[in-house]
């Protein structure tokens, strides 16, 4: 096993670290930009139905319900389809409106969750065209549906889901650059920009992943805290979702992600000086909404870890920790934004003595319902 976890001391931390490699894996061949126009490679004959879809409905659990979330943002900017997406669970029981014309999105590392196998059963029922993202070759959920693209993650070993949520995020941000290419949503320029910018992602995450130990002495301040918040807008609404995730998962400790501005909505209630509150502060279209955001915990005197991109200075003066990650496009900045909450969330469950790779009561995959 020491050799299989390559010199890590954990398989979630290996796969941390392996997120440079497989997100190139995950796009790797797959952006064929011709004419102006993207297409992705290997699923060039859905081109057209995804088009040409009404909805898109996306179903899926977990983390990667979170990645579903961060594609809804994707698919809705940049290929104007309406994009909604559903817990499995939920989806499966309360008699649905599926229409022939739309397209469904099932997402599955595992590609065996058994609520996310029987969504697919009851979308297709209904005559829906049904695509899947899964990372395992082979999986019922693969062979269950119509179409799909596999993501090149490799195998996660990890309870707690990391590579192949950014490998998901990949895939599903290819789709809807294709999409939005092939329906003339997004200009030329903005789609060079974007291909530009997605190739340097592997190379921008290994940048993030050397504020590994800086991440670590945060966790060192933090590890005894009974609860967490975190923050984002915008794209990095389902970040925070999958940040708290992460560290209730691993650390047990109570976590809520929310979007920023819901916080004075009810969790603004729970701020005070014992509270950290992980904001997700890059720059993007929110940054000046989230600056205010970053204040009102302040002036309740939670302590703010702030992410934030290289060489802001504002959000800087007001946080009580800042990592800095670097600059990218909005539409990609989940890709980069959640690396320092997966290893913050693992170096508090270590400096807790928490079985990182096995959490009590979790399972890798959840095939009964
Ligand atoms: C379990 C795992 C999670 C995963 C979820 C969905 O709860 O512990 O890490 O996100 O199932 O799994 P799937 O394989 O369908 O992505």
């Amino acid at each position: 096993e020491s050799i299989e976890k390559g010199g890590y001391e954990h398989f979630m931390l290996k796969e941390i670290f392996e997120q440079p490699r497989s997100i190139l894996d995950s796009m790797r061949g797959r952006m064929i930009a011709e004419n102006n126009h993207l297409m992705m490679g290997g699923i060039r004959e859905y081109e057209n139905k995804f088009a040409n879809a009404q909805r898109i409905l996306i179903v899926a659990c977990g983390t990667s319900w979170h990645a579903g979330l961060v594609a809804e943002y994707l698919i809705e900017d940049l290929a104007r389809i309406p994009v909604e997406v559903e817990y499995a669970s939920e989806f499966r029981y309360r008699n649905p409106i599926v229409n022939e014309n739309d397209i469904v999105i099932a997402i599955s590392q595992s590609g065996e969750t058994a609520d996310t196998l029987a969504a697919i059963e009851l979308a297709k029922s209904k005559g829906a065209t049904i695509f899947g993202i899964c990372n395992v070759v082979g999986s019922s959920i693969a062979r269950a549906t119509d179409a799909g693209a596999y993501t090149h993650a490799g195998p996660e070993i990890g309870v707690a889901s990391t590579k192949a949520f950014t490998a998901q995020v990949t895939v599903l941000t290819l789709i809807a650059m294709m999409i939005g290419s092939k329906r003339g949503t997004i200009e030329t320029t903005k789609l060079h920009e974007l291909i530009a910018e997605l190739e340097q992602i592997p190379a921008k995450v290994e940048q993030t992943l050397k504020l590994d130990k800086q991440i670590e002495e945060i966790a060192a301040i933090y590890k005894d805290a009974t609860n967490f918040l975190y923050l984002g807008r915008g794209y990095n609404f389902p970040v925070a979702l999958e940040g708290a995730l992460k560290l209730k998962e691993i650390s047990y400790i109570h976590a809520e992600g929310y979007p920023a501005a819901e916080m004075k909505h009810g969790p603004i209630a729970l701020i005070d000086e014992q509270m950290p509150v992980v904001v997700i502060a890059t720059k993007d279209s929110s940054y000046e909404k989230i600056v205010s955001n970053v204040q009102e915990v302040k002036a309740r005197k939670g302590k703010v870890i702030a992410i934030v991109t290289e060489g802001d200075t504002t959000i800087p003066s007001m946080a009580d920790h800042v990592i800095e990650i670097p600059e990218t496009s909005e539409h990609l900045m989940p890709l980069l934004s959640v690396v320092p909450l997966q290893l913050l969330s693992y170096h508090i469950a270590v400096m807790r003595g928490c079985n990182v790779d096995q959490p009590r009561n979790l399972a890798k995959s959840v095939t009964v319902e």
